[in-house]
């Protein structure tokens, strides 16, 4: 049996739901409003483009046109920066907690800082509400991607509802999936009115492409068991992202994935706990092992892991552990194998030494091992025996 990376648990009764186009109550856009608390709630295709059209509208906010981001992250966050006329400045992230705090990202505000774009990787909040607190006085945008941090709250609020504006996104990879998909929150009454425009602006998917989102979101809740996923894993693996992505539809959200995601919404809670107990016995079986660092989970706060990430002592060692896990069926993946900075020249020349050395280090150490709901405990149990042995053996 095999284990896929990632999986929002989809049932049929939801997706029947999600065909009817009449009926039931509510809207997704007013369940996140009222289960975030966050005055307003607006709907995209993808979370890129939800980022898009906040750029877009933060842009008529102000004249400054630098974001800055982690080097290690999506390497797709480039394209809605660029693509909005902005420039990306990444920071370094901290080898401990994997992510881009405000000691890495506000070392890099200047006078032409349009915004930060904090990320709280794999579902591991990053110190946001500090980063908010230091730059209460300046005329500085927090834009907060909480793309795979969907249950995850710092201070028991949750992430993306303490920026100005914050993003998750619905993605087949995602933490909830509606096949694509991505939603922006914002308690700024002056930020509303802008970003919702550039959502409404965006087109709704042509035939095709509405056909292939009601097809791939059944597919996919097959895929995400164990039995489904084995049997139809040589065609899912044709559909698997394996180059880097230079451009981003701007396709609107489809009524069919907001009905969806309502059936969903009303499960995060039961999903993020299910991941929860996944990563605390991971936390508990790897933590005495020697050769396995483990990331810091910032204080006071809860993360929704999209999956656990290990670190490794290096990257031989981590693609033997990385071969005996997959052995063992349960999917474990490289993401991401390499920081933005070594994917664009333009950014880095590669020149001279590594201006974000602790990115390109955990790029080449880390290993991710799926918790998502469907992940069966024995599948976990077995990866962990894999992990022990083959470290024993090095
Ligand atoms: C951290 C982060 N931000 C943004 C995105 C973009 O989201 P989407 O795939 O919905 O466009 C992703 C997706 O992989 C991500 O991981």
């Amino acid at each position: 049996m095999k284990t896929p990376s990632a999986g929002t648990p989809i049932s049929p009764f939801a997706l029947l739901r999600a065909f009817m186009p009449f009926g039931g109550k509510g809207t997704l856009q007013a369940a996140m409003q009222d289960q975030l608390n966050v005055t307003w709630c607006g709907l995209s295709g993808s979370g890129t483009s939800a980022i898009y059209a906040t750029l877009l509208a933060l842009r008529k906010h102000s004249d400054k046109t630098e974001i800055i981001l982690p080097a290690y992250t999506a390497p797709s966050l480039i394209l809605p920066i660029r693509k909005a006329g902005l420039t990306p400045v990444l920071c370094d992230i901290s080898p401990e907690t994997l992510n881009s705090g405000s000691k890495e990202i506000l070392p890099y505000v200047g006078s032409n800082t349009l915004g930060i774009m904090p990320v709280h990787m794999f579902g591991l909040p990053t110190d946001v509400p500090e980063m908010n607190r230091q730059l209460k006085n300046e005329p500085i945008f927090t834009i907060e991607d909480a793309a795979s941090a969907m249950g995850a709250e710092i201070d028991n609020i949750p992430v993306a509802t303490q920026s100005d504006v914050g993003v998750y996104s619905f993605n087949r990879g995602k933490n909830l999936s509606t096949f694509t998909g991505g939603a922006v929150m914002t308690n700024r009454e002056d930020l509303i009115q802008d970003i919702n425009t550039e959502i409404n602006a965006f087109p709704t998917p042509d035939f095709k492409y509405a056909l292939k989102i009601r097809t791939f979101s059944v597919a996919l809740s097959l895929v995400v068991h164990p039995f489904w996923y084995s049997l139809l894993l040589p065609f899912a693996s044709k559909f698997k992202y394996t180059s880097l992505h230079t451009d981003f539809h701007t396709w609107s959200y489809t009524p069919y994935q907001s009905r969806l995601g309502l059936k969903l919404i009303r499960k995060l809670e039961t999903f993020t706990q299910k991941r929860a107990n996944n990563a605390n016995f991971l936390i508990q079986a790897l933590s005495d092992i020697d050769g396995i660092k483990l990331p810091t989970v910032l204080a006071n706060s809860r993360p929704a892991y999209n999956q656990f990430p290990i670190l490794l002592p290096d990257e031989t060692t981590r693609e033997t552990v990385h071969q005996a896990i997959l052995k063992t069926g349960l999917e474990a993946t490289l993401l991401y194998p390499d920081p933005i900075h070594r994917l664009y020249s333009d950014i880095w020349d590669g020149q001279g030494t590594d201006p974000f050395p602790n990115a390109t280090t955990i790029s080449k150490r880390i290993l991710l091992i799926p918790v998502h709901p469907l992940v069966p405990k024995r599948a976990l149990e077995r990866a962990v025996e894999a992990i022990a042995q083959t470290l024993k053996t090095i």
